[in-house]
């Protein structure tokens, strides 16, 4: 596999110097999961890289780039509409270059949709194209009207893109792109392409580099971060290059997502274990409870295997907590089937819950699959698991109260007066504090809990204890 280095394009910079009086200025809003963040900050580096400013509103930008989603068909609906919102801004300032990108841009017929019912949307490049960004600008300054492509997948690697991050103390970390393993109901190996890993070089310089800058929580992404390493030279897996980051000194901690069950193995879960920078929580989307049905997705695991997976993480990582994603209302999904799922939800118990009714996407091989619940139906069982899920989880975080934890101050709370801390177990605690403590370890000792969000009183700013 290629990996290519990004190199500054003199040639974009002159054209962007050449087209506007005044430094121009960029919005760029991503849309759906952190990868699409991370290449968000990395649009954004890329164009300042060519002359850009970076705008905090559409109003005030000259290039408009929505950097899009496309797992569910909602999120897509959103960015049609946030698109035909831009019609008016255009029509106010003719020179504003909009432009589309991201997974939705990778899909054949949302490019046909915004050639023949936008013509106010100037740029069209899909998730391969960040480090082509200043060429296709340099296009279109240099007269040319409209530029839509779909880039053939190039299937490379780019290293060196210029980043602009959103926070000074949490970064998100890729350490492989794409993803092989074709869930039936789901785009992203047809939008993002086959799985490619990073060499461990380049993923261990970028953490040595942040965490040299001061970053304190580092996300290492992947669609599939147990695939990590299947397509490189070297003999590496997943758990090794957790090792291997984890020798770095510092004072930070490490989250990873999203983790395959089929592939998180015991290994892993072992090295989760042995390292105290490694946040002891585990997202782990199970997606349905019902052999029949994960079978149906392509899942390639039984829920009991699950379940032993689960067992092992409990056994093995003190304090462990888990998360998941769950669809409902896959085609052909029964009352029996949803059962199982609440069943499997029940006996784990989890802290978090990401749940979505299923969404028919084009070209997946789920849209061909007879699909007669109907929507109400779906709804009902999504209410119910909800239900389920507050009635489990809200006890839990509840019975954390009278603990002292570490957490990394994150922002404003909800209540004046307050900020919100993160727990190691992915958990929020809200508590009074000075804004002054942001990007701060804290102690905090947690009193109670509303809802899913923890209550708590500062017990030390500055301190982290493992
Ligand atoms: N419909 C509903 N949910 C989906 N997801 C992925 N594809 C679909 C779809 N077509 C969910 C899965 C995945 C999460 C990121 O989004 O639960 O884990
Ligand atoms: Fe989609 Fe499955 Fe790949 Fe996750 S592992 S991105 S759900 S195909």
């Amino acid at each position: 596999m290629e990996t290519l280095t990004y190199t500054h394009n003199a040639a974009a910079a002159a054209a962007v110097a050449a087209a506007y009086d005044a430094p121009p200025m960029a919005y760029v809003r991503s849309y759906g999961c952190q990868q699409n963040f991370n290449d968000g900050e990395k649009l954004r580096g890329v164009l300042q890289d060519i002359g850009f400013g970076i705008a905090d509103a559409p109003e005030q930008a000259d290039l408009i780039l929505f950097n899009t989603c496309a797992v569910r068909e909602h999120a897509e609906q959103r960015v049609f509409g946030n698109i035909g919102a831009l019609k008016k801004l255009k029509e106010q300032n003719p020179r504003l270059i909009i432009g589309v990108c991201g997974c939705m841009a990778q899909q054949p017929q949302v490019v046909e949709k915004l050639k023949a019912s936008y013509p106010y949307v100037d740029l069209v490049f899909g998730v391969d194209g960040i480090d082509r960004l200043p060429a296709l600008l340099a296009r279109r300054l240099g007269g040319a009207r409209r530029c839509l492509e779909r880039p053939a997948e190039r299937g490379a690697l780019v290293e060196g893109v210029p980043i602009r991050r959103d926070s000074g103390f949490r970064a998100w970390l890729p350490v492989m792109y794409g993803c092989d393993n074709f869930c039936t109901y789901c785009i992203v190996p047809y939008v993002r392409g086959r799985e490619r890993s990073r060499a461990p070089a380049d993923i261990l310089a970028e953490f040595r580099a942040l965490v040299a800058a001061g970053y304190k929580e580092i996300t290492l992404l992947g669609q599939n971060v147990n695939s990590y390493g299947k397509n490189l030279p070297q003999p590496v897996d997943f758990a090794d290059l957790l090792e291997l980051l984890c020798t770095v000194p510092g004072d930070y901690r490490l989250r990873f997502m999203t983790s395959h069950p089929k592939d998180a193995g015991k290994k892993l879960i072992d090295t989760v274990a042995r390292h105290p920078q490694l946040c002891k929580h585990l997202h782990l989307p199970v997606q349905a409870g019902s052999d029949r049905v994960l079978a149906a997705m392509n899942r390639h695991y039984t829920a009991r295997q699950y379940l032993e997976l689960i067992d092992y993480a409990k056994k093995t990582i003190p304090g462990v907590t888990f998360s998941s994603d769950i669809i409902v209302g896959f085609p052909s999904e029964t009352e029996e089937d949803f059962q199982k799922t609440l069943e499997l939800v029940k006996t784990v118990g989890y802290m978090q819950l990401f749940t979505f009714i299923y969404s028919k996407r084009t070209g997946t091989k789920a849209a061909q699959m007879p699909d007669p619940a109907t929507h109400a139906e779906k709804a009902g069982r999504m209410a119910r698991l909800l239900k389920l899920q507050e009635e489990a989880s809200f006890p839990a975080v509840a019975a954390l109260a009278g603990q002292d934890v570490t957490v990394l101050v994150e922002g404003a709370g909800r209540r004046p007066g307050t900020l919100d801390g993160r727990l190691d177990n992915n958990l929020v605690v809200e508590f009074p504090a000075p804004e002054s403590l942001v990007g701060q370890w804290a102690r905090v000792h947690l009193t109670g809990a509303r809802a899913a969000l923890l209550t708590g009183e500062l017990v030390q700013q500055n301190r982290k204890d493992d």
